[in-house]
């Protein structure tokens, strides 16, 4: 299992492309099962989520043409298997997302369910229950949800209220309602900007979505959909993580072909937090100068507030910052697990149920240290950007499930870091795929 084996001490310098966001190229893959007809994405980030996606539409029946890396041309025009099995979303949660478009082209699917993973218990009774609320019969064989649609085959419009804002869940469902009889209600949807992004793209395939990015989402369903051309939006997760590395390394950045707008919440918290942060255009961030960091206490919340995903790398800033910082995490009921492995480099932190407490500035030292899921691994790594000392992350493939060449990324700004392939066979029981279903 590879390592990145960083030496810390470095203020990076530079400039920074940001990616394709892989939380929004994953739905928008899965919407090209509505179509025969033949979807093109641009801007896909290279990482291994996407790849896993990819074989899921082709182990269904779906061809996947890639002109170049980042663009992918798929044509789901002969499915002949309608479920996406266990050994694949094992690897990946975000797998259920094939639910959705299967059942409302084709009236049957069939996904494994997810189990638990690192971060939660993360169930799908939501994405279910709204299923329901479209008609379906939805049952649990063998580990499988095993939907079908009424007898004619087609879904029908209802009223769904979401109980708990779900970013996946709202997406299966809006997917599901573009091709049902009749009108669909999201209420208490979640209004991230992959949501945006993925109805953009089905309204190019001739869906008719309204008020997706605000809390109540409409769909008018189609007889059909057809092909289109979309661009993915930017990562703002993999933005956020290089504007606290320069913050942290007291480095200058110039983060490009990001979307500031994206990120309004945490770009406000790290200004709180001390961070000086420039836009200097629609597209490009400046971070940098001199910058003296004060602890700033912050809660994770479903968008437009501040994201969860970005909750373990800003615990490894307030580490860097002066005095003392509550964290507090309300969307998942298990992602401190970061915190010990910090605290293995020294940092100064203490757990409270759902609130973590931060004592800062503490000089971190270089040690090994395992990441757990692949924000955690995240935190790690920016973490090893100030030790003293060598670190090394073990597991990175936690991160290269959702970062592109990171370590790639940082060395052409100046950090000291690099991969270490290790071709060694996993410890009993560590088996990559049983940790990696942290999507
Ligand atoms: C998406 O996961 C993202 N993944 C996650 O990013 C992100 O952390 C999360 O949204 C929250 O922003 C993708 O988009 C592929 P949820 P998702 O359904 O949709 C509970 C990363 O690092 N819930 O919004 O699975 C759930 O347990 C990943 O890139 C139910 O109880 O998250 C959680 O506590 C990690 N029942 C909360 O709601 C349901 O049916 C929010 O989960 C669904 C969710």
């Amino acid at each position: 299992m590879d390592k990145f084996r960083i030496s810390g001490g470095r203020p990076l310098k530079g400039r920074v492309s940001i990616s394709g966001a892989k939380n929004s190229a994953l739905p928008c893959m899965a919407a090209a099962v509505l179509t025969p007809e033949t979807v093109i994405l641009h801007n896909l980030p290279y990482v291994r989520d996407i790849i896993t996606q990819r074989r899921l539409l082709e182990d269904i029946g779906a061809t996947v043409l890639t002109p170049e890396l980042r663009t992918h041309k798929i044509t789901a025009a002969h499915i002949e298997l309608f479920e996406a099995p266990y050994e694949l979303v094992k690897t990946m949660r975000a797998s259920v997302l094939a639910l959705g478009p299967l059942l409302a082209r084709f009236g049957k699917a069939k996904v494994s369910l997810p189990g638990g993973c690192a971060i939660g218990t993360r169930p799908i009774d939501l994405h279910l229950a709204g299923f329901e609320k479209l008609g379906a019969e939805v049952k649990l064989e063998a580990g499988n949800v095993v939907a079908r649609a009424p007898r004619d085959g087609r879904l029908r419009g209802g009223e769904i209220h979401f109980e708990k804002i779900t970013v996946t869940g709202t997406e299966n469902l809006m997917m599901a309602a573009t091709l049902a009889w009749g009108r669909t209600t999201l209420y208490n949807a979640a209004r991230e900007p992959e949501i945006t992004d993925l109805a953009e793209l089905l309204n190019k395939m001739g869906a008719r979505i309204r008020g997706a990015g605000t809390s109540t989402i409409q769909v008018d369903g189609v007889e059909a959909l057809g092909g289109a051309e979309h661009t993915i939006i930017p990562d703002r997760i993999e933005a956020g993580t290089f504007i606290i590395a320069a913050a942290m390394t007291a480095g200058e950045l110039e983060i490009k072909d990001c979307r500031p707008e994206h990120s309004a919440a945490l770009i406000a918290k790290l200004r709180e937090a001390g961070v000086e942060l420039q836009e200097l255009n629609p597209t490009t961030l400046h971070v940098g100068g001199a910058m003296k960091l004060t602890a700033s206490d912050v809660t994770t919340q479903p968008h437009p507030d501040f994201p969860t995903d970005m909750q373990a790398q800003y615990m490894a800033l307030m580490t860097q910052a002066q005095g003392r910082s509550q964290i507090v995490e309300t969307v998942f009921e298990n992602r401190f697990m970061h915190t010990s492995e910090l605290q293995r480099m020294g940092a100064r932190i203490h757990i409270d149920g759902s609130r973590a407490t931060v004592d800062g500035v503490t000089r971190l030292t270089g040690a090994p240290v395992i990441a757990s899921d692949l924000r955690a691994s995240a935190s790690l790594v920016l973490a090893g950007l100030v030790a003293e000392g060598e670190t090394v992350v073990d597991r990175v493939y936690h991160i290269d499930r959702g970062y592109e060449k990171i370590e790639a990324k940082l060395r052409a700004v100046g950090a000291d870091i690099e991969r270490v392939r290790e071709s060694v066979t996993a410890p009993p029981g560590a088996t990559a795929e049983a940790d990696a279903a942290v999507v």
